[in-house]
C-alpha cells in the first residue's frame, strides 16, 4: 500500500542505484518548500555526494539568504554553498524598468551563475557529477504537457527552467509524481521546519517585480523593510496560514506628507494580501481596520523613504496577484 514512509525509503533507493557508489549530484535550492524537499531526499539518499548551490540574487526579503543558509546547514545538514552574487544582478538591473526584462535579466543571469558554479564543483570533485535534481512537481508536468507555447503565458515565469540547455547533465526529479500537499507532507515526514513547509510562493524574480520603475540597493532596502513589518505582524495576528500570498510593493510615485512639523514628500507603499486555491483567480484578503492601521503606522514610522500606505483591494482578474 501507498503511504509516505514507503514512498521515502523506494525513492532513496531508488535515486541511490540511479547515482551509483560513487555519482555526485548538484541542484539549485531557492528557499522554497519544493527545492528543500527534494534537496533534503537527495541528502538522506546520497549525503554530501549531494551539492546543492543557493544564489543570493540581491532580491531576495529581508536576511533570507541568511535564513535559508541556517536551515539547510545546520538544521538539514544539506551540503550547501552560496553564491552572493547580488552585485552582478542589480548591476544589470540597473537602469531596467520593464518587468519582463527584468524577469528576462534574472532568470539568464541565474543561469548562467548556476552554470559557472556547476562547473567549478563538477572540476573539484573530479568530473563525478552527472546528475542535475529539480523539484518539478505532478502540476509542472502537466503544465508543460498541456500549454504549448508562450502565448498562452501573461508573465514568463523564470524559476530554473532553461537550466539544462546547455549542460551536459540528466534529470533527476524525484518529486514528479506529487502534488503541492503531498510535498508538504514529504517535507515534514523529513524534518523540515513547519515555517519552510507553509511559506507562502516567493516568485523567482523577488522584490525585482515588487518594486515598480528601477531596482535600486535604496529602493531594494525601502521594499525589503516594508514587506518584513507587514508579513511579521500578519504572524503576530495569527493570519498567516489563512492567507495565500501576502507582500508590499513599492510604486515609484512620490507622495507629500508631514511629519511632526516636517512637510514630507516621499513613495508609497502598496499593501497586497490574497486568498486562492489556485492562483489562477484570486481574491483580495479582509483584514480588520485596526490591522491595517497598525501595519500603516509602523512601516510610515520606521521605514525612511515612505510617506504613505495603501491597500490593494482588487481581486484576480482582472489584476494579477503581482503589480509587474
Ligand atoms: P500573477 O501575478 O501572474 O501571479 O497573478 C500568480 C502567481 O505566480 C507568481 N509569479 C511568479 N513566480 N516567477 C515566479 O516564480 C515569476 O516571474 C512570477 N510572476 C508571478 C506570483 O507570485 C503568484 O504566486
Amino acid at each position: 500500500n501507498w503511504t509516505m514512509e514507503n514512498f521515502i525509503e523506494t525513492e532513496i533507493e531508488r535515486i541511490r542505484s540511479l547515482i551509483g557508489p560513487t555519482g555526485e549530484v548538484i541542484g539549485a535550492v531557492s528557499g522554497g518548500v519544493d527545492s528543500t524537499v527534494a534537496a533534503k531526499l537527495l541528502n538522506e539518499a546520497i549525503g554530501k555526494r549531494f551539492h546543492a548551490i543557493f544564489v543570493d540574487n540581491g532580491v531576495m526579503r529581508l536576511n533570507e539568504p541568511q535564513q535559508v543558509h541556517d536551515t539547510l546547514t545546520e538544521h538539514l545538514g544539506i551540503n550547501l554553498k552560496v553564491i552572493d552574487a547580488s552585485d552582478i544582478f542589480l548591476g544589470k538591473l540597473k537602469g531596467v524598468t520593464d518587468p519582463e526584462k527584468k524577469r528576462k535579466i534574472i532568470g539568464n543571469t541565474f543561469i548562467e551563475i548556476f552554470e559557472e558554479e556547476s562547473a567549478k564543483l563538477d572540476a573539484e570533485s573530479g568530473g563525478k557529477i552527472e546528475y542535475l535534481l529539480q523539484g518539478t512537481l505532478y502540476p509542472d508536468v502537466i503544465e508543460s504537457i498541456s500549454f504549448k507555447g508562450p502565448s498562452q503565458t501573461i508573465k514568463t515565469h523564470h524559476n530554473v527552467g532553461g537550466l539544462l540547455e546547455n549542460m551536459k547533465l540528466k534529470l533527476i526529479e524525484p518529486l514528479r509524481e506529487l502534488f503541492k500537499d503531498e510535498v508538504r507532507a514529504l517535507g515534514t515526514l523529513l524534518g523540515i521546519p513547519d515555517e519552510l513547509v507553509w511559506r507562502h510562493p516567493f516568485p523567482g524574480p523577488g522584490i525585482a517585480i515588487r518594486i515598480l520603475g528601477e531596482v535600486t540597493p535604496s529602493q531594494v532596502e525601502i521594499a525589503r523593510k516594508a514587506d518584513y513589518i507587514f508579513i511579521e505582524e500578519i504572524r503576530k495576528a495569527g493570519l498567516y496560514n489563512k492567507i495565500s500570498q501576502a507582500f508590499a510593493c513599492l510604486l515609484p510615485v512620490k507622495s507629500v506628507g508631514v511629519m511632526g512639523d516636517q512637510r514630507t514628500y516621499e513613495q508609497v507603499i502598496a499593501l497586497r494580501a490574497i486568498e486562492t486555491v489556485d492562483f489562477m483567480t484570486a481574491d483580495w484578503f479582509a483584514f480588520d481596520a485596526k490591522f491595517l492601521k497598525r501595519v500603516s503606522g509602523r512601516i510610515v514610522n520606521e521605514v525612511a523613504g515612505v510617506a504613505r500606505v495603501v491597500y490593494d483591494v482588487t481581486s484576480k482578474p482582472p489584476a494579477t496577484v503581482e503589480w509587474e
